[in-house]
């Protein structure tokens, strides 16, 4: 089958294409066909290097572990899916690829629900819902989300405002109407956002969830007073500024919240922005794009049109 590997962490150039085996699904998985793939700054961080101090990678790897694709072969005791289903969630092995492996964290496609939107809902979802929870926000609260215009912050932006929480959201001057289209109050990050955030609450802010890692959580402990309900999941200072770093396990994808997110996507109620879509050979492309650090949205890599 036809992949893109990385055989030495770099730049976006290090990823090539090549032919490998497609993968046998071993006991409980099955392998998919795969549609479409979410690309991840994760996926980023590991093709660079920069990860391997904390999750070492064995190279030549493939990256991609957010799909969406069809069932194409059962390993031994699946009962709960048969070949042909289309599925979205995560993969065991890199989906940057025809084929991959996945275990039980899958839900079966509802019907509608767009190929690249599936292939995009996965990650944010997850991650936006442990986070809301972790930080216990509420109806009637004011929760500060840092990166509100990317695919992590947009999602949890309007989950929460779909709790009743007034969401104030940071992003560039470009994303402010964005910001506002999703029922957010919009600022920009950088100096003075403390006087800014201070502005539009004057009674403060109950939360912050800082999607954007940019250095932004000593402005969260001025504004919250302390370090209390404030979490990243981007930020390597948080450790020394004694605020909770958020990372998901497969232990916290739940199929039955991914269905519930992806009912309210097709409801309406929720908004997915794919911000643009590559060929699976283009992937070095949409690195580059998820280097800049403002990809405008989701970017999906297409495997196979069919569907
Ligand atoms: N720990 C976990 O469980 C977990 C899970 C998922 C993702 N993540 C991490 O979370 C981060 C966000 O992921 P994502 O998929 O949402 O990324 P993304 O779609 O690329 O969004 C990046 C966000 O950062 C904002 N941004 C860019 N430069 C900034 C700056 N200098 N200051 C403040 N904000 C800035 C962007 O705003 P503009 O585009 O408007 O400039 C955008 O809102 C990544 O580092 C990713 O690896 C962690």
């Amino acid at each position: 089958m036809k992949a893109v590997l990385v055989s030495s962490f770099g730049g976006p150039e290090v990823l090539h294409e090549a032919e490998v085996d497609k993968p046998a699904p071993g006991a409980g998985q099955v392998r998919l066909a795969i549609r479409r793939v979410g690309v991840n700054p994760f996926d980023a961080k590991l093709r660079s290097g920069v990860m391997e101090a904390a999750f070492h990678t064995e190279l030549p790897t493939i990256l991609g572990m957010e799909v969406a694709g069809v069932v194409d072969a059962l390993g031994e005791g699946v009962t709960d899916l048969k070949v042909g289903d289309e599925v979205l969630g995560w993969s065991d092995t890199g989906a940057y690829a025809e084929y991959a492996l996945a275990g039980p964290s899958l839900l079966v496609k509802p019907a509608g629900l767009d190929w690249d939107v599936a292939a995009a809902l996965p990650v944010a979802a997850e991650t936006s819902l442990r986070v809301l929870h972790l930080l216990g926000v509420a109806s009637g609260e004011t929760l500060l989300i840092h990166g509100a215009s990317g695919a992590v912050g947009a999602m949890a932006a309007q989950l929460a405002v779909a709790r009743g929480v007034t969401v104030i959201g940071t992003a560039s001057a470009a994303n402010q109407d964005y910001l506002t289209s999703l029922g957010v109050t919009p600022t920009t990050y950088g100096d003075g956002l403390v006087e800014r955030v201070r502005a539009l609450a004057p009674n403060g802010v109950d939360a912050v969830f800082d999607t954007a890692g940019r250095g932004a959580l000593p402005d969260s402990i001025e504004l919250r007073g302390g370090t209390e309900r404030i979490v990243t999941i981007a930020d390597q200072a948080a450790q020394s500024l004694g605020i909770p770093f958020s990372s998901g396990t497969a232990a916290d994808r739940s199929i039955p919240e991914l269905a519930a997110v992806a009912d309210q996507v097709l409801s309406g109620k929720v908004v997915v922005t794919v911000a643009a879509t590559y060929p699976l050979a283009e992937a070095a492309r949409a690195h580059t794009v998820i280097d800049s650090g403002h990809a405008g949205g989701k970017l999906v890599l297409t495997v196979s049109r069919t569907g």
